[in-house]
């Protein structure tokens, strides 16, 4: 109790400065919303005639869980979704950022018949979000994909799943698309294929050593296939878009990438490069071939054959196909140099030819968060956000992810993770930092909280907790936690709110 009374009264301590964020720093058409996906939130995993996804077989396999658990249930947002909705409403959200379930719609991929009653499940969903004036941004595959893709021809290192994506999107646009103005085809694309195919810890666990133990796998090269089949499936997306919906429904189609900042460790011309090398291996891997027609030459220079070539026709259809970026970032690291300097590689198996680490002369890049490596680092969102502006120039961006993470324990009460103090800091230092890039002229749309509410965290279960709303996994009660009720005060611009910089690291503020 003295806890939450200490906890009240520095709550106003956010909000009031002289000089602080508010919500006119950002433009009156910016979208503030909060994100999810659909095997994290959605539960009901055989309803109503929806087929197994990937990660329902994966959850279901003892060990591959943290904590045991696995979606089966999740938040039930599959039966939640009106109260979601009067929450989000409450809380003030403009947009709300959601996955599809393909498997739910598509319960056999291309090869059965659509389930209507998945149809209708989003129907309802978007319908009920736009009644309440809040704009449905629908990612359209956030890792889970039906099991009968995997089972019939190993899903991503098969050029043909390419085909199973197309038919799927062209049904979405068909079903959804009068209503859909913002599709982003695939959420992180350049982290899943790691996990997946190179450290082998989500489905379908393939890799080889010394990157990670999986019966089977090639960590040299299957991440790269994988990413290669994404990049053409997004591309012919577009395409399609263009070609038969944009006129009649005006919406946009972008994609969403998992962007780390770095910063050379060392104040030298090497560390420099390392820091240009490392950034090539996150955004551009996937972007230049969508700008520009191919890979980053720094990508091609290391991976040399191990890096898919496309061909010329496809290298004339990936030109420019792509409406807008989806920034999701989290986290800030040092880098050193591994191709002139003697350096270990063994903190992460970088193909970047860098090392990667979180401190500098036994100081730590920032703020620590309970998450290992990640640290909070605000200063990065301007910096990363300038860096795509100078690359891709004017394309629009939206942050459709940025959070901070609770990890609890079994003595962890739910009191501690409704008062989450650090989180509301997190969330308004990043906006800070948000709002000098956009008063530097960098074409900044909207942004999304990872997450709207506490969920099933993939290989971490239900411990690590990055809601705005508390769910309770028993009672499926939801509970807007500290951040929540901030956020909601930010968007409705009641109070200005202060900048908090002695929180940032001093050497970081350049
Ligand atoms: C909000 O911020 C803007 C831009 O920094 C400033 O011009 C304005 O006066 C502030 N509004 C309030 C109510 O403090
Ligand atoms: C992975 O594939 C590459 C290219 O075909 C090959 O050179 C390498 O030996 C393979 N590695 C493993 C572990 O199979
Ligand atoms: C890095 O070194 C350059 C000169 O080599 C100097 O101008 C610059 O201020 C240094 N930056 C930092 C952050 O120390
Ligand atoms: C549980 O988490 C709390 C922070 O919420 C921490 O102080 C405590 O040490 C943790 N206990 C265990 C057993 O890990």
């Amino acid at each position: 109790m003295a806890r939450l009374f200490f906890l009240l009264l520095l709550f106003p301590l956010l909000y009031s400065s002289v000089t602080g964020l508010n919500r006119s720093d950002f433009p009156p058409s910016f979208l503030f919303g909060a994100s999810t996906s659909s095997y994290q939130v959605e539960g009901a995993y055989l309803d109503d005639s929806k087929g197994l996804s990937n990660w329902d077989v994966f959850s279901h396999v003892p060990g591959n869980i943290d904590d045991g658990s696995n979606g089966d249930v999740a938040a039930d947002h599959y039966h939640r979704y009106k109260d979601d909705i009067e929450m989000m409403h409450s809380i003030g959200l403009s947009s709300y950022r959601f996955s599809l379930s393909w498997s739910r719609i598509l319960p056999k991929g291309r090869f059965g018949g659509v389930n209507q009653a998945g149809v209708k499940f989003y129907n309802s969903l978007i319908n009920g979000l736009l009644e309440k004036g809040i704009q449905p941004f629908v990612t359209i595959n956030h890792y889970d994909i039906p099991e009968e893709l995997q089972e019939r021809y190993n899903s991503w290192l098969n050029p043909e799943i390419q085909e199973d994506f197309t038919y799927f999107v062209e049904l979405c646009f068909k079903m959804f698309g009068d209503r859909v103005k913002h599709w982003v085809t695939f959420n992180e694309p350049n982290l899943i294929v790691k996990l997946a195919y190179s450290i082998g810890a989500f489905p379908p666990n393939r890799c080889s050593e010394p990157y990670g133990k999986c019966d089977s796998g090639n960590s040299s090269t299957e991440p790269y296939i994988a990413a290669h089949n994404m990049i053409l499936a997004h591309a012919k997306t577009v395409n399609i878009y263009r070609k038969n919906y944009k006129s009649k429904q005006g919406g946009f189609v972008g994609i969403s990438l998992h962007l780390r900042w770095y910063e050379p460790l060392r104040n030298i011309t090497e560390d420099h490069l390392a820091v240009s090398r490392a950034l090539s291996f996150d955004a551009p891997w996937i972007l230049d071939p969508l700008f520009f027609g191919d890979y980053p030459h720094q990508m091609r220079q290391i991976l040399g054959p191990n890096l898919p070539k496309f061909t010329e026709g496809e290298k004339k259809l990936l030109k420019n196909q792509i409406d807008f970026i989806g920034v999701n970032h989290y986290q800030t690291f040092y880098v050193k140099d591994c191709i002139y300097s003697l350096c270990d590689m063994d903190a992460y198996p970088s193909e970047a030819l860098v090392s990667i680490s979180t401190e500098r002369n036994g100081i730590p890049i920032g703020k620590p968060t309970p998450v290992a490596n990640t640290y909070v680092v605000p200063s990065s969102m301007e910096k990363l956000v300038m860096y795509l502006k100078q690359r891709y120039k004017s394309i629009p961006l939206y942050i459709t992810e940025n959070g901070y993470a609770q990890i609890a324990n079994i003595s962890t009460t739910a009191e501690e993770i409704i008062n989450d103090i650090e989180r509301s800091t997190y969330i308004r230092d990043y906006l800070t930092y948000l709002s000098f890039a956009i008063r530097k002229g960098a074409d900044v749309r909207g942004y999304f909280v990872w997450s709207l509410m506490d969920n099933f965290e993939w290989i971490s279960g239900y411990t690590v907790k990055y809601g705005l709303c508390h769910v309770n996994f028993k009672s499926l009660k939801r509970t807007p936690k500290l951040s929540a009720k901030w956020y909601s005060k930010f968007i409705k611009g009641y109070e200005q709110i202060e900048m908090a910089s002695e929180e940032l690291p001093k050497h970081m503020v350049s």
